[in-house]
């Protein structure tokens, strides 16, 4: 078994994870990420939390290898979900088991590290002893070739997609958490990662947050 959920339950209330604490642990912890007025910041995410909205009611679903769909209109709680599964956010109520499988997620937003260039941020994930070969077939197949030297910021939107899609591949994880993975990229090009990300993920499970219909065979399916 890779992924089993047991009823989670989630809402954003005054007990939710506000963005805040994680900053602060962030700022303890490390000198490079100091984020500025984090006051300013929880005042006004508090009131929103205030709302007290419930979002994930008992969802429950247990997958092995293949793909696990996740579909649902734009603030469903696709996101949520996502990062409940990768731990990086608590369920109120329920529970996750991954398994100890190795986990890798692309984000909605592509996260990619600004001061480093596309290279380095698909290196960031590897050991020192990853065959430069495997890195530059990675790059070929998601067509970034010659773009290796180029810095986030220099590259279009599509571009910085498939560098993060093939930043969390290249740590060759067990389960690979794709959130709106195709977003910027046109039909051909996208059918075209969809493939790339099915034969290297034949072994695990791909957990693939989408609003729209993506042209896929998933085997198994959350509709929030
Ligand atoms: N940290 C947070 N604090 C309070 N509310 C939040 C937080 N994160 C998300 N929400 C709220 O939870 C709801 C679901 O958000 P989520 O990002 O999970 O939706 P989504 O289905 O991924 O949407 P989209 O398709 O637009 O990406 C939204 O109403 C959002 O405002
Ligand atoms: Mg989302």
């Amino acid at each position: 078994m890779f992924l089993e959920l047991k009823n989670i339950n989630k809402s954003y209330n005054g007990n939710a994870e506000c963005g805040t604490r994680n900053a602060e642990r962030r700022t303890k912890n490390s000198s490079e990420f100091r984020i500025p007025n984090i006051t300013a910041l929880c005042l006004s995410e508090q009131s929103e939390l205030n709302k007290n909205s419930s979002l994930l009611n008992n969802i429950s679903t247990s997958a092995n290898k293949g793909i696990l769909q996740i579909t649902g209109e734009s603030g469903k709680g696709k996101t949520t979900l996502l990062k409940i599964i990768a731990g990086i956010l608590k369920p109120d109520r329920g529970e996750v088991n991954t398994f100890n499988k190795k986990i890798a997620i692309v984000f909605q937003e592509n996260r990619l590290i600004p001061w480093m260039n596309m290279l380095e941020n698909i290196k960031f994930v590897m050991g020192n002893n990853y065959p430069d070969d495997k890195i530059n077939d990675l790059i070929s197949k998601m067509e970034l070739n010659d773009s290796e030297n180029k810095y986030p910021h220099e590259l279009s939107g599509g571009m910085c997609r498939r560098a993060a899609i093939a930043r969390a591949l290249a740590s060759e994880p067990d389960i690979l958490l794709l959130d709106e993975p195709l977003n910027g990229l046109d039909s051909d090009l996208a059918d075209k990662i969809m493939k790339i990300i099915s034969g290297k993920m034949k072994n695990g499970l791909t957990v693939l947050v989408s609003h729209q219909a993506v042209d896929i065979q998933a085997e198994y399916l959350i509709e929030l």
